[in-house]
Parts: C-alpha cells; sequence; structure tokens
C-alpha cells in the first residue's frame, strides 16, 4: 500500500472526526437558536468555514490522486470521498482472491467469491469467537481472518508465504483491507511446514482453507496443523476420487488440476478423515459438500483435538 494513500485515508478520519464533532455542536447550537435567539456562536461560524476549507482541500487532493477510470465521479460528501479513495486504491491490487466489503459500497473484486454471511456460513465458523484465538493459515487477502475478528476473536493471526511473497499477487490486498476495516489482526509470512507452536504459539481455531490440495507433503502439513491446533481444525479443500470407496489420493504430478501446477493432491474424504486421524484429530465431521463434478467436490471438515 502506497504511503500517500495511508496519508489521505488518515486525514479522512481526522475529518470524519471533526466532522461529526462540528455538527453536534451545530444541532445544540441550532436548538438554541430556536429556543431563545442565541445567535450562532462566532467561534463555530469560524470552525464551519474552517472545515469547509479543509474539506474542499482534501477533496482536490483525492481527485488528484484518483485513479482515472474513477476520477470522474461526482464528489460532493465525505462518503464520495471515501468511495473515490478505496475504489483507486483496489484497482491498484492486481488479483483479488477475496470478495470484502470495505464499506461505502465498495467489495473487492475476488475470484474466490466469498460473500458474507453465506461463505463463513459454508465453513461453519462459529457465530461467536468471543475471547478464542484464531490461526488462519493460508490467509491470502484475509477475508477468514476478519470475519473471525468480528465474531469477537481476541487474537487473530493470518499466516501466508506462497501468495504474499509472489510478485504476481503479493500482500497488497489483506494490508489494504487491514488498514481500511481497522483491524488488528496480526500477520506473519511463515510457509505451513514451519508452523510449530514455538514460532507462532497454540490457537483454539485453527483454519485450514483451500490449502490442503496445495501441499506436496499433506500429511506432513496437517502434523504442523495438529501442532498449533488447541481445540479445533475448520479445514476446506477439494476432494477427488469420491466414488472409490477406500481411502485413496489422487496425484496431480503437472497442472491436471484447474491447470494449477500449485495443486498437488485431491484426496477423497475417507482419505481426508484417515489423515486427519493421524494427525491427532478425534470426531471428525464433514461439515458441507458442494459437488464440483460426478467424482470431486469442495468440502469442508470439522476435527478436534
Ligand atoms: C486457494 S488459496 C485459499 C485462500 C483462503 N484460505 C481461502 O480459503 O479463501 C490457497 C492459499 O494457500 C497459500 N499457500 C499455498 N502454499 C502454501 C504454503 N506452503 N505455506 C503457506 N501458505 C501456502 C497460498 O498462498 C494461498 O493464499
Amino acid at each position: 500500500m502506497v504511503a500517500e494513500f495511508k496519508r489521505l485515508w488518515q486525514e479522512l478520519n481526522d475529518i470524519k472526526k471533526r466532522a461529526i464533532a462540528l455538527s453536534s455542536s451545530f444541532s445544540q447550537a441550532t436548538q438554541k437558536l430556536q429556543t431563545d435567539g442565541t445567535p450562532l456562536p462566532e467561534t463555530l461560524v469560524e470552525e464551519l468555514a474552517a472545515y469547509r476549507q479543509e474539506f474542499d482541500r482534501l477533496r482536490a487532493k483525492v481527485q488528484e490522486f484518483a485513479a482515472p477510470q474513477v476520477a470522474q465521479l461526482s464528489v460532493a460528501s465525505l462518503e464520495d470521498i471515501e468511495r473515490l479513495l478505496l475504489k483507486t486504491e483496489v484497482a491498484k491490487i492486481r488479483a483479488w482472491h477475496h470478495s470484502i466489503d470495505l464499506g461505502c459500497g465498495v467489495i473487492t473484486p475476488g475470484g474466490g467469491q466469498t460473500f458474507s454471511p453465506k461463505s463463513e456460513q459454508r465453513i461453519g465458523l462459529p457465530e461467536n469467537l468471543a475471547g478464542m484465538t484464531v490461526l488462519d493459515v493460508g490467509a491470502w487477502d484475509g477475508f477468514y481472518s476478519f470475519a473471525a475478528e468480528k465474531r469477537g476473536a481476541k487474537r487473530v493471526l493470518a499466516t501466508d508465504s506462497f501468495v504474499w511473497q509472489s510478485p504476481m499477487f503479493g500482500k497488497g490486498g489483506f494490508e489494504l483491507a487491514r488498514t481500511v476495516l481497522n483491524s488488528q489482526v496480526e500477520d506473519m509470512e511463515i510457509d505451513v511446514l514451519e508452523l510449530s507452536p514455538e514460532k507462532v504459539g497454540v490457537f483454539d481455531v485453527v483454519l485450514f482453507l483451500g490449502v490442503l490440495y496445495h501441499m506436496r507433503h499433506p500429511l506432513l502439513a496437517l502434523d504442523r496443523v495438529a501442532s498449533v491446533t488447541g481445540k479445533q481444525l475448520i479445514l476446506e479443500t477439494h476432494v477427488d476420487l469420491l466414488d472409490c470407496k477406500r481411502p485413496a489420493l489422487a496425484f496431480y504430478p503437472r497442472a491436471e488440476l484447474n491447470n494449477d501446477p500449485t495443486n498437488w493432491f485431491g484426496p477423497n474424504a475417507l482419505a481426508v478423515q484417515g489423515m486427519l486421524e493421524s494427525a491427532g484429530f478425534r470426531d471428525i465431521k464433514i461439515v458441507n459438500t458442494a459437488q464440483v463434478s460426478s467424482n470431486s467436490a469442495r468440502m469442508v471438515f470439522h476435527a478436534w483435538r
């Protein structure tokens, strides 16, 4: 995220606070004017004029900063300024994975189709995470990390490596959303296979969503994930070979799955259950299945330590 956006965002937040304070003083003063004829205080009139100047100055700066494709939007209010700033910054991120509502009608254009609250319901994210700690492994733009924070988690750590370190994707989407949502979600760039209680701690709830089939060493990855899970794991994954009645994994040595060479294995549900058990999880349940083809699907598993 460019420093200029951060500066303008801060200025916008300062002027918003000023607008709230002024509007309350103004309504009190106009009430007095109406009830006993007390004229508006001179200082309030001066403050209103100064505010107007400040607003015009910020509007000009934001219009100058705005991306050409949005610069034509008419800007008459603080909300318009906010929308212009957000649209400009959102457009700079090359590839959004998550659709995140940033406010003012701006939703990031994620290919991953995450929409609240449907997406949280799909993975069975507990409604109330008050007092809980949550680890989101492979968080990308952080949709689920922010959702966990919104549901009351006292600490959320978002981790990723591949996408955040990639020049093609990067961490810009996560950082922009975190700033705009005024979020306290923490972040760490760490590979799944490096996760350990010493490096990240142990979390009540661990989210491992859309990552398992990217693992070249899926059992090792689940061992690492188990080592940092205190209570519950929520696992979402592509599954394959659903017609096979024994635990089995489809192997994609090249780019057989979705033309993406970073996909390695498509386990069937029996295999996911067996792998979770072997990593030390119990009470394993399938909580959601979205069929993709006769033999493959996306499935959500809940498992406990
Ligand atoms: C399909 S995306 C899923 C993003 C998000 N969890 C979701 O469900 O919408 C896979 C994510 O896993 C991350 N990832 C892939 N390999 C990883 C690894 N070895 N260590 C950490 N993260 C990895 C990618 O960078 C990417 O953010």
